[in-house]
């Protein structure tokens, strides 16, 4: 078995390279592995192993055809993270978010479809659905996204269903909600939070700090990728959540008491523009169909997030961009 990994020198690509080198998906232990990846400022070869016999490293771009054309031949499945991934930077400039996560991702299935490529999962998002007041999405509600990268992730989402209706291509699309744990960019709230917290500079909670986000431990999404791979059928969709729901208010409260640091370092700034109040899956068909349970708990798995980053500060300090955090008014928050 031969598995082409894409985008998995980032956060959660390389989560489930590590494990699946690791040999913790049972019969994939002598799995072989390439990695496709451009490395963007988000991606870093030094979150691999450096030397593996089963891992393959390619430095290159998901939009190129004739790389894909000469690469594919010889691997059993394709399992999609590579992505611009960062809905901040999505309100920046949007045009890489195009090119890769619509462009790279339609030349990916092309080229699958027409190597005949037995097996595809598309790693996709909760932020496709946009916004729920309450309640939880199934897989089944209409894709109705709001920021360019939402906008992006559902665009190649409706294109992975439109090569399985229109060619057969077998590929499964997963969605999850927000994921934590080592080795994610600084740009994203947790370590932005932690890293701002260890280096005593503000915590920049956008508008009034009330959205509310699911958190999922990155192991636990990544299981559930493999089991997508392993069992998912194609041509579905299938939720991966049962994370943890809280406000950023109070995801900020535990990482300042994590972080031994005083809420005084915390901000309000200008919210993000046409920011999601809430997301929240309902993941029961995954956890029927692919016997799919979150194992680490929110607890236990936020506290070994801080100490990550507090023991690997060499990692995270060269990406801060100081300053980039504070635009727009910053007002203390009351407790
Ligand atoms: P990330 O930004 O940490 O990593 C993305 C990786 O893709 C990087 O290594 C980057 O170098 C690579 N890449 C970018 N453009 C590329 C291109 N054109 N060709 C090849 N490689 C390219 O992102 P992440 O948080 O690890 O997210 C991975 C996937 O999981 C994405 O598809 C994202 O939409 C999805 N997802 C992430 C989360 C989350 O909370 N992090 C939740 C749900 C879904
Ligand atoms: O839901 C899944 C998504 O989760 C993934 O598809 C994305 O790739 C991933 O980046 C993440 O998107 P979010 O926008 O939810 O994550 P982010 O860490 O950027 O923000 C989480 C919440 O924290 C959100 O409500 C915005 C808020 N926030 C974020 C930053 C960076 C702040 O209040 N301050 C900040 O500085």
């Amino acid at each position: 078995m031969r598995i082409l990994v894409t985008g998995g020198a980032g956060f959660v690509g390389s989560q489930y390279v590590r494990t699946l080198l690791d040999g913790a998906y049972q019969g994939y232990e002598n799995a072989e592995i390439t990695v496709l990846d451009l490395l963007t400022y988000a991606g870093r070869r030094t979150n691999l192993p450096v030397a593996d016999r089963r891992l393959t490293f390619v430095q290159g771009d998901i939009g190129d055809r004739g790389l894909l054309l000469d690469l594919l031949p010889g691997h059993d499945a394709v399992v999609h993270f590579a992505a611009e991934s960062h809905v901040d930077r999505s309100l920046e400039d949007a045009s890489p978010f195009t090119t890769t996560n619509v462009l790279g991702t339609q030349t990916l299935l092309e080229c699958c479809r027409r190597l005949g490529i037995g097996r595809i999962v598309q790693v996709s998002t909760d932020e496709v659905y946009g916004t729920i007041a309450e309640g939880s999405w199934s897989e089944e509600h209409p894709l109705l996204p709001n920021s360019p990268y939402a906008a992006s992730k559902a665009a190649a989402d409706l294109l992975a269903r439109a090569y399985h209706r229109s060619y057969g291509l077998p590929v499964v699309v997963t969605r999850c909600t927000n994921n934590y744990g080592p080795y994610q960019h600084v740009e994203k709230v947790i370590p932005r939070f932690v890293t701002n917290l260890l280096t005593d500079q503000p915590v920049p909670l956008y508008g009034d700090g009330l959205n509310v986000r699911e958190w999922l431990h990155v192991a636990d999404h990544c299981r559930g990728v493999q089991l997508a791979l392993e069992k998912g059928r194609e041509g579905e969709i299938y939720h991966f959540g049962g994370g943890v729901e809280l406000t950023n208010r109070e995801l900020t409260a535990l990482l300042v008491e994590l972080c031994g640091a005083s809420w005084d370092a915390v901000r309000l700034v200008t919210d993000r523009k046409g920011h999601d109040r809430r997301y929240c899956l309902d993941d029961g068909k995954a956890r029927r169909e692919l016997g799919y349970a979150p194992q680490v708990s929110f607890e236990s798995g936020l506290a070994a997030t801080v100490s990550w980053y507090q023991d690997n500060r060499a990692w995270w300090a060269e990406r801060m961009r100081p300053g980039r955090e504070n635009v727009g008014s910053t007002v203390a928050v009351p407790r």
